[in-house]
């Protein structure tokens, strides 16, 4: 079995991250979760924090680690020994965009292979941005994010929901 490398933002890590996280878990020999760099982004969590984050909830995760990268994901996957890349798809809008990354990857390294995996149906309309607009607005995130995230969402923004 490979190894595979699960990137993204984490801004903060959704229960839709960890569901995809999990299966990749289960169906590779070991998993990086890839928290990206990007100073172009303007993020509500520091990187340190989003990675703390990120290793709280995957402790209980024997065969997954946690990394740091910038520039491309294709040359942080080979670093890694990574031959896949996961990425969760959760509608026909995201498909666009990931198509469009996932064959310029492969332009850019035809040996990593990109791996869709079908968002859970109860995941499928949530995302990092739209738990942040809750919680800045004063909504529950409970069951969208990780118990641990709902906490330090409440201390950024001061939330009223659990
Ligand atoms: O959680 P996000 O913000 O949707 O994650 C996007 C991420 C970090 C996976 C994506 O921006 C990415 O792969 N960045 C690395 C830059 C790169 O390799 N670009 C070339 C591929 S088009």
């Amino acid at each position: 079995m490979p190894n595979a490398i699960v990137p993204g933002s984490f801004d903060p890590i959704t229960n839709g991250h960890v569901d995809i996280i999990e299966r990749a878990a289960h169906q590779f020999e070991h998993v990086t979760v890839a928290v990206a760099i990007n100073s172009a982004k303007t993020s509500l969590f520091t990187l340190d924090e989003r990675v703390r984050m990120v290793e709280d909830v995957c402790k209980p995760l024997p065969n997954v680690s946690i990394g740091t990268f910038t520039g491309l994901l294709v040359v942080y996957a080979q670093e890694r020994g990574a031959t896949a890349i996961v990425k969760g798809l959760r509608a026909v809008s995201d498909f666009e965009y990931e198509l469009q990354m996932a064959l310029m990857n492969r332009r850019l390294c035809p040996a990593v292979e990109t791996v869709f995996m079908m968002t859970g149906a109860e995941y499928s309309y949530l995302s990092s941005s739209v738990v942040k607009e809750i919680a800045r607005l004063g909504g529950s995130v409970e069951g969208l994010v990780p118990d641990i995230v709902a906490r330090r969402l409440r201390e950024q923004v001061g939330y009223a929901g659990r």
